[in-house]
């Protein structure tokens, strides 16, 4: 198997789709962007503009730089312009069927044998992804963390099929073409990061769901007692409302443990369509 992954595909071009295409991109690689049609491949295109740049301003970036990684993304409405990929990353909505749906798919389109086939799941189990396909020695998990330009972390799932050389060649992409530092996980529902962080996010919620404090009140206390960069609920917001439902619903069919069990108050939220940032209220109402 090729170490040198230089053409990568994205598939799902929401916040972190668009961000895994945009570090890509950043990192020089020639990266092909999928999404259901042509109107949503143009949103995509215009989140990663719009990230590149606050970059700029932020003077993370050049504005030629920014330039360039634009030109090196193509972004498209269907599978089929995946079919010379080395790598592709599905980033598409967490949930099972859907990714399963994409990953027989991929499996049919990508033409080389060697390539990867990686999910950016938050949860969901990577051998059932790898069973949809015949290649479950080339597929595994790899978790980025919202915004992905940010922040540095990558978590690689492998599951009980994965090989060896795929793993070394996504981590080796993963830290020296991307920049990233890369954790290992075994494949349980919520791998590192989200075993740990969701049951934080479902306390945050039921102590707003009892009168115990404010939504403001349990923010603040985060990010000014223990110095977080943002609260509990703002980063439930920033992650969405129904992707944290849907991971700790995995986690509860997993581990069956109460503090995975989702809140009611978050499952109104849900229903009621206040998802967070994406749809301009959540916890808190942003402009
Ligand atoms: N490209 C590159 N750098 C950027 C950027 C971009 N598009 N946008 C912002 N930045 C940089 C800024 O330059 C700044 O860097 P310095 O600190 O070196 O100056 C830094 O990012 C912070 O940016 P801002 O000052 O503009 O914004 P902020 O201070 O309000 O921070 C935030 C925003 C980065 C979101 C911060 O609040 C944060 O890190 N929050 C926590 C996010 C978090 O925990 N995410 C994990 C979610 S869990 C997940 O994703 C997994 C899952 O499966 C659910």
């Amino acid at each position: 198997m090729s170490r040198d992954i230089r053409r990568v595909g994205v598939v799902g071009g929401g916040r972190m789709g668009a961000g895994i295409a945009e570090v890509c991109a950043r990192a020089g690689l020639d990266t092909v962007v999928c999404e259901v049609d042509a109107v949503a491949a143009r949103a995509a295109r215009d989140r990663v503009a719009a990230s590149l740049d606050r970059a700029v301003e932020r003077g993370k970036l050049a504005r030629a730089a920014a330039r360039d990684a634009l030109d090196r993304l193509v972004f498209s409405g269907s599978l089929e312009d995946l079919a010379d990929r080395q790598l592709v990353v599905e980033a598409v909505v967490e949930n099972a069927d859907a990714k399963t749906e994409i990953f027989t798919a991929l499996d049919k389109i990508v033409e080389s044998p060697d390539a990867v086939l990686a999910s950016n799941t938050s949860s969901l189990p990577v051998m059932r992804l790898g069973r949809a396909t015949r290649r479950a020695d080339r597929v595994l998990g790899l978790h980025f963390f919202n915004p992905v330009p940010v922040l540095p972390l990558v978590e690689v799932v492998t599951s009980l099929h994965t090989a060896p050389e795929t793993v070394g060649a996504v981590e080796d992409f993963a830290t020296r073409t991307l920049g990233k530092t890369v954790i290992r996980s075994q494949d349980r529902a919520g791998f590192v990061v989200n075993a740990l962080l969701i049951p934080y996010l479902l306390s945050a919620v039921r102590m707003t769901e009892s009168g115990f404090a404010s939504a403001a009140d349990v923010d603040t206390g985060m990010e000014l007692g223990c110095a977080h960069p943002m609260g509990p609920l703002k980063l439930a917001d920033l992650i969405g409302l129904d992707t944290v439902a849907s991971i700790a619903e995995s986690l509860y069919d997993e581990f069956k443990e109460p503090l995975y069990a989702p809140p009611p108050l978050l499952q109104r939220m849900v229903e009621a369509g206040l998802l967070g940032r994406r749809t301009g209220r959540g916890f808190h109402v942003y402009g």
